[in-house]
C-alpha cells in the first residue's frame, strides 16, 4: 500500500490514544523519567510556510527561502512576511507549534511534529491543480537540549523528513520513508542545539485524502559510541527440517564512534560450523557509517532454535585489542517446505536480500509429466509493506494448488527501493536466478522451475511494477495481472506545480523517466494476456490509471481483460484472489506453453539499459538517448528453411536478433535489403545489426562490442540511475578532507534507500578492471581526477569551472562566479560507471549530491550542471543538462546555454 506504512500508522494511532497533555507534562523536564536520558527536544517549534513544491522536486532545490540566504539565516520575527503562491494575499508568516514528546521503548526520546495550514484554501487549489496542490513545503525549527555533563554519542532518526540542519550543518537526506536503517550519528555536546527541518509533503508517501498536513517524527537515542548493530539480528533464510534453504546471510553494523573501525572476522559463536564472508577482511566502517556484512554459512544444518555470530572489530590505525560483539538470531523453522518461507540470495550490488518462496503443492494437479518444469508466479508487493508480512506472503493462501512456483520478492525495501526499477528489479531477477540454491539446499526432487517463464502480478506499487516487468521483459512474461496499479508517477501525482522552467529543461527531466512511463510502453504488451483489476472507489491509486491502460491496450491489440470492482477501495482481504484473478491464474498457468510466437509486433524502448528482448529482438543502442526508440517487426516464413524479418526502425542504431523459428534469415531494414551472406545463423545464435554512417544497416554474427571505455553499453546505458546497476558494492571516493562528510552522507542514503553497501575511501586512483562495483567520486574544483576516457566531453577547466563539448563539437565553458555544481556519469573499465559529484566549493558539491539517487521520479539525466540559483529556482537553475550517447558524446537534444 502506498501511503502510511503500517509502522508509522500504528505510531500515529499510539499518539492519538495518548492521554491529553501527557506530552506537555514531560516537556517541563528535559530528563525523562522512564528511559532516563539527559537529552530531549524542545517542546515548542517555530514554523515558516507553506510554500509551493512540485512532486519529487525537492532534490533540485526549489526552496524559496534560499533566495533570502536560506531558513538557517532567518530568525523568528512576528512581523516578517514572506511571499508564497499558496496563502491569501500571497504572504506567509512565522508561527509556532507544540511537538508531542514521548519516551522511546528502550531508551531515548521522540518528538512528533504535526504541521497543517488550515488557513489555506486547499480544496479550491485542489479543484484547479489536483493532488499536486496538496503537496507543500515548509520549515520547522526546534532544539535538541542536552542537560548532561558531557558529550554523548547519539543517533538521530528523521522519519518522513527529506532534509535537516543540525547546528548549521546540512543533512540531505533524511529518512523520507521511515526505514530507520541509517540514522545520523551525532556527538552531542552539553547545551542547546538548533535543529532546522525542511518539511515536504508528498501524496505518495503521506496520502491524498483530507486536509493536507505533515507529520514527521524525530527520535534521539543513545548510541554505543563505537560498534553497534544497524539492524537487529541476522538476515538469514528459514530452516526446513533443520536445514537452511539458502546459505546467504548478513549482519548490518554501524560505527557510532569518532574513529573508524575495522571488522576483522565473522565467526559462528558456538557450534562447529563455519561461515565465508563475501568481502575480504578487514572491512572498514567509517565513523558514522552503516554497512551490511554479507556472508555464507558453510553448513546449512541448524537444528537449534537460535544462532549467535561473533563480529570481531577494532579501531582502525590503532593497536587496541580486538573486541567481539555477539549477534543473536532466532532461526525460523518453517512448518513445512510448502508454506511460504524466507529465502535469501545475493543481490548484484553485493548485498544479501530475501524473497518469500512457495513451491508448487503436492496436491497441484498440473496435468503434465512429473519431469516437467513449472513457471514462476511473481507477486510484487505494494509500497510500505514487508514481503514477509502475512498481507503479502499469505495473499495467495486461498489458491494453494496452482501450478507455479510462487515468489514474493522484496525489491530490497518496503518501497522496493526505486519502485521495482533499476535496483528493485535487479532484486527480482537475482531472486529468480538464485532459486537453484533453494533446490540444492532442500534436496528437492519434485517438479522443476522454468526460470524464464513468469506470470507477474502485484498490488499498488507492485501493480506498477507489474507493468514495468511486462514492458521490459516481454519474452519472459507470459501473463500479467496488475492490481490497483498506477501507470507512471507523473500520472499519479502530476508534476504541474514545479517551479517555472524552460520546457527545454523540463523535457529532459521528463525524458529521464521514459522507461517508467508504462502508458507509453504499452505496445510491448502485445500478445501477452493481461488481467487488470481495480477497485472503483480506490482513493489511493485512482481507477483512472487502469481505465486509461484499458483504453490504450485496446489500441495496441494487446489481449486484456479489465475488472473494475464496484464499491471496492484500494485494498481488502483477498484482493489478490478474487474470482477473476483465481480463474486467470489457473487459465494462464495451464495454457501458457501453447501460445504461437508473434509475427507482427513493435518494440518501444526508453533505455536499452533496462530492456530485454521481445520476439527475440533486442534494442542495443539508441541514436538519441532521451527519446524513445522503436522497431516495427514483421516475420514471415516464405519457405521452410528461411525467415524474412522486415523491420522499420526509429532512433535505433544497434539491435540484435535471436532468430526463431528459422535456421536462416533474411532481413529488410526500413525497406532495404541487408546483405544475406552473413546471416545464416545457427539456431540460437544472435545476429547483430548496426546502422552505419551512410544510413545502411549492416549485419554481423560478431555478437558483441568489446567492453572498452570508449563505447557505452548495456548496464552503463540509461539516465543517472544506471549507477544503481552495480555488480558489487559501491566505492565512494572523495578528494579533499572537506568532502568526507558528503561521502558519508551518500553512503548513508545508499544504505537507507537501497540497503546498498558502500566502501568509502579517501582519494586514490579511480577504477581498475579488477574491481566490479560502480563508483561515486566526490571532488571540489581541480581535485577531480581525469576520466578514464580521454575524450570524455565534460572536463574541469580551473578551480571553479567546467567545460562541455556540445553536440556540434563546440567547447562551452561554465562557472566562474556562478557557484557551479554538477553530477555526471563517466565510464570505467569492465562496463562500470563512475558518478561524479562536483562543486566549485564543498557547499556546491553538496547541492549536486542531492541528485544522487534516493527517491524515484526526480528525473536526473546523465549530466546536470547547476548554478546556485537552483537552490530557489529548482530545475531552472540548471545551466546544462542532458544525455550522453553510445560514444559518450553529448546528445543532440541535450540542453546547453
Ligand atoms: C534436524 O532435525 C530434522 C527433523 O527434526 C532431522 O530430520 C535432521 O536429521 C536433523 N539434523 C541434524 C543435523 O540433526
Ligand atoms: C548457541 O548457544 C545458545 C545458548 O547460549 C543455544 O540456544 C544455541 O542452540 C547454540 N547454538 C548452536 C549452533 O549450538
Ligand atoms: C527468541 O526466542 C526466545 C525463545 O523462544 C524468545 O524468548 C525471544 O524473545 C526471541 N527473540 C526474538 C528477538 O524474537
Ligand atoms: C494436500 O491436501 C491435503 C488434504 O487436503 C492436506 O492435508 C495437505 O496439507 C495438502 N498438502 C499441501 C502440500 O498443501
Ligand atoms: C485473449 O485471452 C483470452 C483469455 O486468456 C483468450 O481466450 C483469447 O483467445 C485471447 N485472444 C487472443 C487474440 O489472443
Ligand atoms: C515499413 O515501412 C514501410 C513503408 O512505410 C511499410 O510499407 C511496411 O509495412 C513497414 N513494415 C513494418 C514491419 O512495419
Ligand atoms: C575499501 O576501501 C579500502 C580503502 O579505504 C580498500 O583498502 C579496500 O580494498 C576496499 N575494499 C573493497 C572491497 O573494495
Ligand atoms: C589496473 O591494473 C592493471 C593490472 O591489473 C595495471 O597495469 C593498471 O595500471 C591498473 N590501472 C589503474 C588505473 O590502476
Amino acid at each position: 500500500m502506498p501511503g502510511l506504512s503500517f509502522r508509522v500508522l500504528s505510531l500515529y494511532i499510539f499518539f492519538l490514544l495518548r492521554p491529553p497533555n501527557a506530552g506537555a507534562q514531560m516537556n517541563q523536564h528535559a530528563v525523562l523519567g522512564r528511559t532516563g536520558v539527559p537529552f530531549s527536544f524542545s517542546p515548542t517549534w517555530q514554523i515558516l510556510g507553506p510554500f509551493q513544491i512540485g512532486t519529487r522536486e525537492a532534490p533540485w532545490g526549489a526552496d524559496p527561502l534560499e533566495y533570502y540566504g536560506g531558513f538557517r539565516s532567518l530568525d523568528f520575527d512576528d512581523e516578517a512576511a514572506f511571499r508564497s503562491s499558496l496563502p491569501s494575499n500571497g504572504l506567509v508568516f512565522w508561527s509556532t507549534v507544540e511537538v508531542e514528546l514521548s519516551d522511546v521503548d528502550n531508551a531515548g526520546v521522540a518528538a512528533l511534529l504535526t504541521v497543517a495550514f488550515p488557513e489555506i484554501d486547499w480544496s479550491f487549489l485542489q479543484t484547479v491543480y489536483g493532488w499536486a496542490a496538496t503537496q507543500f513545503q515548509a520549515w520547522a525549527r526546534g532544539e535538541i537540549v542536552h542537560e548532561g555533563p558531557s558529550a554523548l554519542p547519539v543517533v538521530l532518526f528523521s522519519d518522513r523528513i527529506i532534509e535537516f540542519w543540525v547546528d548549521g550543518k546540512s543533512y540531505f537526506g533524511g529518512d523520507f520513508y521511515a526505514y530507520r536503517r541509517a540514522p545520523v550519528v551525532l556527538h552531542l555536546e552539553p547545551g542547546r542545539h538548533r535543529l532546522d527541518v525542511r518539511l515536504v509533503r508528498d501524496v505518495r508517501a503521506m496520502g491524498g485524502i483530507g486536509e493536507p498536513s505533515i507529520q514527521v517524527e524525530m527520535q534521539l537515542q543513545p548510541a554505543a559510541g563505537g560498534f553497534e548493530l544497524a539492524e537487529d539480528g541476522i538476515l538469514m533464510s528459514a530452516a526446513v527440517t533443520g536445514k537452511l534453504v539458502s546459505p546467504w546471510a548478513s549482519v548490518s553494523v554501524r560505527n557510532s564512534g569518532l574513529s573508524d573501525l575495522e571488522i576483522f572476522a565473522l565467526e559462528i559463536a558456538n557450534g562447529s560450523s563455519d561461515l565465508v564472508p563475501l568481502q575480504n577482511f578487514p572491512i572498514s566502517v567509517k565513523s558514522g557509517q552503516s554497512r551490511p556484512l554479507a556472508f555464507q554459512f558453510s553448513s546449512l544444518e541448524f537444528n537449534t532454535s537460535s544462532i549467535q555470530i561473533a563480529v570481531k572489530y577494532r579501531p582502525a590505525l590503532d593497536h587496541d585489542p580486538i573486541s567481539t560483539y555477539v549477534v543473536s538470531q532466532n532461526i525460523t523453522h518453517s512448518r513445512s517446505l510448502y508454506n511460504p518461507h524466507k529465502f535469501t540470495f545475493l543481490h548484484p550490488g553485493g548485498i544479501v536480500s530475501y524473497a518469500m518462496i512457495r513451491p508448487p503443492s503436492t496436491n497441484a494437479s498440473c496435468a503434465r509429466p512429473a519431469d516437467m518444469l513449472l513457471p514462476i508466479l511473481l507477486q510484487l508487493h505494494g509500497a510500505g509493506v514487508e514481503a514477509e508480512s502475512d498481507a503479502v506472503a499469505h495473499a495467495l493462501d486461498s489458491v494453494p494448488d496452482i501450478c507455479a512456483w510462487v515468489v514474493f520478492p522484496t525489491g530490497v525495501t518496503t518501497w522496493s527501493s526505486d519502485d521495482w526499477h533499476a535496483w528493485g528489479f535487479a532484486d527480482v531477477e537475482a531472486a529468480i536466478a538464485s532459486l537453484h540454491l533453494w533446490l540444492q539446499s532442500t534436496g528437492w526432487h519434485g517438479v522443476g522451475i522454468d526460470v524464464d517463464r513468469w506470470l507477474v502480478s502485484g498490488h499498488s506499487n507492485g501493480g506498477q511494477g507489474t507493468w514495468y516487468t511486462l514492458a521490459h521483459r516481454p519474452d519472459k512474461v507470459f501473463a500479467a495481472a496488475p492490481v490497483s496499479g498506477y501507470t507512471s508517477i507523473q500520472n499519479y501525482v502530476p508534476y504541474s506545480l514545479w517551479q517555472p522552467a524552460d520546457p527545454a529543461r523540463t523535457a529532459i527531466v521528463s525524458a529521464a523517466l521514459n522507461s517508467y512511463r508504462h502508458e507509453k510502453l504499452a505496445e510491448n504488451y502485445k500478445g501477452i494476456p493481461v488481467l487488470q483489476q481495480h477497485g472503483e472507489m480506490d482513493e489511493n491509486v485512482p481507477a483512472f490509471h487502469s481505465r486509461l491502460m484499458r483504453k490504450i491496450l485496446s489500441e495496441t491489440e494487446a489481449n486484456s481483460t479489465y475488472v473494475e470492482l464496484s464499491g471496492q477501495g484500494h485494498w481488502f482481504d483477498g484482493v489478490m484472489t478474487t474470482d477473476p484473478l483465481r480463474q486467470f491464474y489457473k487459465d494462464q498457468l495451464r495454457n501458457h506453453e501453447s501460445r504461437p510466437p508473434l509475427r507482427e509486433f513493435s518494440i518501444v524502448v526508453g533505455s536499452p539499459g533496462n530492456m530485454g528482448s521481445k520476439g527475440g529482438v533486442t534494442v542495443e543502442q539508441l541514436d538519441n538517448p532521451g527519446q524513445y526508440g522503436r522497431i516495427d517487426i514483421k516475420i514471415s516464413q516464405p519457405s521452410s528453411d528461411w525467415c524474412l524479418y522486415e523491420m522499420n526502425t526509429s532512433n535505433v542504431i544497434h539491435l540484435s536478433v535471436r532468430p526463431w523459428p528459422c535456421w536462416n534469415l533474411r532481413l529488410k531494414m526500413n525497406g532495404a535489403s541487408v546483405r544475406g551472406d552473413d546471416l545464416a545463423a545457427a539456431q540460437g545464435e544472435v545476429v547483430s545489426l548496426w546502422l552505419s554512417g551512410d544510413g545502411m544497416w549492416q549485419a554481423s554474427s560478431a555478437v558483441d562490442v568489446p567492453a572498452t571505455v570508449e563505447r557505452r553499453r548495456r548496464r552503463q546505458l540509461g539516465p543517472l540511475d544506471a549507477i544503481l546497476r552495480s555488480e558489487g558494492p559501491f566505492t565512494i571516493r572523495y578528494f579533499g578532507s572537506n568532502t568526507a562528510s558528503l561521502a558519508l552522507q551518500i553512503s548513508r542514503n545508499f544504505f537507507q534507500y537501497f540497503g546498498a553497501d558502500t566502501n568509502i575511501s579517501l582519494g586514490s586512483i579511480p577504477g581498475n578492471a579488477s574491481s566490479t562495483g560502480n563508483e561515486v567520486v566526490i571532488a571540489v574544483g581541480e581535485a577531480l581526477p581525469r576520466s578514464a576516457y580521454s575524450e570524455y566531453p565534460i572536463q574541469v577547466a580551473g578551480p571553479r569551472a567546467l567545460t562541455i563539448v556540445d553536440h556540434a563539437g563546440q567547447r562551452r565553458r561554465y562557472g566562474g562566479e556562478s557557484a557551479l555544481a554538477a553530477v555526471f556519469l563517466r565510464p570505467l573499465g569492465n562496463e562500470r560507471l563512475e558518478l561524479v559529484v562536483w562543486g566549485a566549493s564543498v557547499e556546491d558539491a553538496a547541492r549536486a549530491a542531492r541528485l544522487v539517487p534516493t527517491l524515484t521520479g526526480i528525473g536526473q539525466p546523465d549530466f546536470v550542471l547547476l548554478e546556485r540559483s537552483s537552490s530557489w529556482k529548482g530545475l531552472d537553475g540548471a545551466v546544462a543538462m542532458g544525455f550522453l550517447d553510445q560514444k559518450w558524446s553529448v546528445s543532440k537534444t541535450s540542453f546547453v546555454t
